[in-house]
């Protein structure tokens, strides 16, 4: 599928546009309506979807944590977030409550922990499938709204984060951009889950 590019980004960051931004507004947007003032925790805020997802909560109104180690704590307030915390150092479980909207790009201990600090009947969508049953369960105990997103992309998806794009609301970050000869090394970056917003292949 193909949509226009907007005029105000160059090609690479239309490229590395779609799938993070429209993970982040369908999360945001579409499943958790969040509005100003709610209070938003952001997982992995320096990836993909997270640095999207920061920039989509500012323009929402939200009040924004999120989460990285201390390397990317920059980079995570320069887009946005009102608060950083170093998941390598701190527990965000103690330090944040009555989280109304969380997005969970990590899953894991990650997302079972988050049912500890969302109020009841707030929300948690998780882009990550693996042990999705365990936390569906704790969250039903918990009386938290637990969603699973799986982005596969239409046009009018693409066409809204097109016109978040050209009102500057999101602003790709490329990290790396590497020839497609080095197709195989791209795909070790993003292994690495270390990955600071997106990589791009170039031909
Ligand atoms: N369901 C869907 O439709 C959908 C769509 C898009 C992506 N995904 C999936 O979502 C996941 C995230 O993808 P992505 O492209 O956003 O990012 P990514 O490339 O996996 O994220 C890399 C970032 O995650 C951070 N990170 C790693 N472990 C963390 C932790 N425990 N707590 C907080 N931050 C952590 C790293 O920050 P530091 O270097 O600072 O540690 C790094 O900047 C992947 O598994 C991907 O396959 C799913």
């Amino acid at each position: 599928m193909i949509i226009h590019r907007p005029d105000n980004i160059s090609y690479q960051e239309a490229a590395a546009s779609p799938i993070a931004g429209i993970t982040a507004w369908k999360a945001l947007v579409g499943l958790g309506n969040v509005k100003k003032g709610d209070k938003v925790l952001i997982h992995a805020g320096a990836g993909g979807v997270g640095h999207m997802a920061i920039q989509l909560a500012k323009h929402l109104d939200a009040t924004v944590i999120a989460t990285s180690s201390a390397k990317n704590r920059d980079f995570v307030l320069s887009l946005g977030a009102d608060q950083h915390i170093d998941y390598t150092a701190e527990k965000f479980y103690e330090l944040v409550k009555d989280v109304d909207f969380v997005l969970d790009p990590v899953g894991g201990e990650t997302r079972q922990r988050s049912l500890d600090v969302v109020r009841k009947n707030g929300l948690i969508v998780s882009i990550v499938p693996p042990n999705f049953e365990a936390a569906q369960e704790k969250a039903r105990k918990k009386g938290v709204n637990l969603s699973l997103l799986l982005v596969k992309g239409s046009k009018e998806e693409m066409e809204a984060v097109a016109a978040l794009l050209l009102k500057g609301v999101f602003k790709v970050f490329i990290s790396g951009v590497y020839p497609f000869s080095k197709m195989a090394d791209a795909h070790l970056q993003i292994e690495s889950k270390r990955t600071v917003g997106k990589i791009v292949v170039a031909l």
